[in-house]
């Protein structure tokens, strides 16, 4: 997709289609819209009296050009309310009428910014979120079809009048990295699990590297097992795909001591294990390395940004099966930290391959902590679809690591971890366990990852249910959504 700066004001720009933008406070179009609608000789104006166009968040009206206008569609979209608008409402609008209007096969589009957000905003911010909006909303998953014939948006063009050419690129670089990478993360999640086996992960995060000039190793078994890392071998031995652990490395600021540790949980496919999961949805199941996914995807940014700081990226790569080789339930683990670990449900494994990867990305040198993963159930009866749980050992570094995901427009909230949920995690005959049963099941995972930081601050994000959107929804077509991708690379951008 190219995009383009055009001076034109949209109603004499020809192209497929124009978005123009409608509030729920105006009784008449304002700005672009009113030109287009004047042109159209007020055919908007009569479906606003009409009240089949109220200008709410996510309505998009589809109209012909009656051979009024240059460009042969309109997309009227909806705002909402204007005091209530903000860049992720813009974002989530935008998306909304750039899918339609891909649906309908429009392949060059153009855009007017809506002048009341270049008076509250930042002018980058707004075109950013603009791109961002285009881009992950028309995001269409990989299809593994014979037949399929993809509609794909071509050209974007920007009608902007005043604003500076360099206002204008900025914000088109910097949409174009947070989306792109937000969806090289969403093609990793939806990707099958016989496709995306651990191995083919590395590799994946092997093109990043050589692409973005990271620095890159990957362990395999016999490394593994020369570290002592026995959670994650644990983990993998019931299946013949062999796991790996995956380490990526920026380092921007070679001044700083300073370096951002990002975990990510890469279970590329979790079938439970010995205490297998229901039949039922476990093909979701191919999405448990998302967390994997969002820290892949951040990296793939840094390296296209190079931000001013150092970044690590760990990724404990496996899959969890019931072959004859096993973790059972009752066995102790003996993880890279030197603690002992009871397994007391082998379906709680993304928290003991991560425990070898916090302690790893400690051993590397990391400072601050963050692991992304889909660890829990319960943090989906906690807080729904919408919003990921955040739970940090260290208050500064969570008000940190929520500030990049205000800026983001990603959805976190804090769920508590104190000392008293600690006797959740401990283990009769071992230094843990890895699992209590029902209550607090989301902080459960957090306090037992909190083990292996120690005193290193950490931010854990359980995404299990923003991981993934069962429909169409603003800037996420149904399916993987590349959850935190975008607060990461705000995050490595704040950091140093
Ligand atoms: N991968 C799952 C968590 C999950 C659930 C991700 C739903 C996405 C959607 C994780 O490994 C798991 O199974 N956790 C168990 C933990 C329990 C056994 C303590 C769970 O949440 O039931
Ligand atoms: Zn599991
Ligand atoms: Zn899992």
């Amino acid at each position: 997709m190219e995009w383009k700066l055009t001076r034109e004001p949209l109603a004499s720009l020809a192209a497929d289609a124009i978005i123009v933008f409608h509030t729920e406070d105006r009784e008449s179009t304002q700005g672009c819209a009113h030109e287009v609608n004047q042109a159209l000789e007020y055919r908007i104006s009569s479906l606003i009296s009409e009240g089949e166009i109220r200008g709410s968040l996510g309505e998009v009206t589809i109209l012909h050009n009656w051979g009024k206008i240059p460009s042969k569609r309109v997309l009227v979209t909806g705002l909402g309310k204007e005091d209530k608008t903000d860049l992720r409402r813009l974002k989530n609008a935008v998306a909304e009428a750039a899918r339609k209007a891909q649906a309908v096969g429009i392949k060059q589009l153009g855009i007017d910014c809506p002048f009341y957000m270049i008076e509250r905003y930042n002018s980058v911010d707004v075109i950013q979120a603009i791109v961002e909006g285009v881009e992950l909303g028309s995001y269409q998953h990989h299809s593994y079809k014979s037949d399929i014939k993809k509609k794909e948006m071509e050209v974007v063009w920007l009608s902007l009048d005043e604003l500076p050419q360099s206002v204008f690129e900025a914000g088109i670089e910097r949409g174009q990295v947070f989306a792109r990478a937000t969806n090289l993360a969403r093609f990793l999640a939806h990707e099958p699990g016989n496709y995306l086996t651990p191995d083919k992960l590395a590799e994946q995060a092997k093109q990043i590297a050589e692409k973005r000039g990271l620095s890159i190793d990957i362990f395999t078994k016999d490394r593994l097992a020369e570290h002592g890392m026995n959670g994650l071998l644990a983990v993998s031995r019931g299946s013949a795909n062999p796991p790996r652990m995956i380490i990526l490395s920026y380092y921007g600021a070679p001044d700083s001591k300073e370096v951002l540790g990002l975990v990510g949980k890469g279970v590329t496919f979790d079938s439970g294990g010995l205490q297998i999961k229901p039949g039922a949805k476990m093909d979701t199941m191919k999405g448990d390395m998302a967390g994997a996914a969002a820290v892949l995807g951040a990296m793939d940014a840094i390296g296209k940004l190079k931000p001013h700081c150092n970044v690590i990226a760990i990724i404990p790569a496996c899959e969890n099966l019931t072959g004859s080789d096993a973790y059972r339930p009752g066995d102790v683990l003996q993880t890279y930290s030197g603690k002992t670990v009871e397994v007391h449900h082998t379906d709680a494994e993304g928290r003991i391959v991560l425990a070898d990867a916090i302690s790893y990305a400690k051993r590397l040198g990391a400072t601050k902590l963050v692991d992304v993963a889909t660890l829990t159930g319960a943090v989906v009866v906690a807080l729904g679809y919408e919003t990921a749980g955040l739970m940090t050992n260290d208050d500064e570094w969570g008000h940190e690591v929520k500030t990049a995901a205000r800026i983001a427009g990603e959805r976190v909230w804090e769920l508590p971890m104190y000392d008293e949920y600690e006797a959740y995690v401990k283990s009769e005959i071992a230094d843990l366990k890895n699992d209590a049963g029902s209550p607090a099941g989301a902080i459960q995972g957090g306090m037992f990852l909190k083990q292996f930081a120690e005193d290193t601050p950490l931010v854990h994000l359980d995404i299990a249910g923003t991981a993934s959107s069962g429909k169409n929804n603003g800037i996420h077509p149904k399916g993987a959504t590349g959850s935190s991708v975008r607060t990461l690379i705000q995050l490595a951008m704040r950091f140093g």
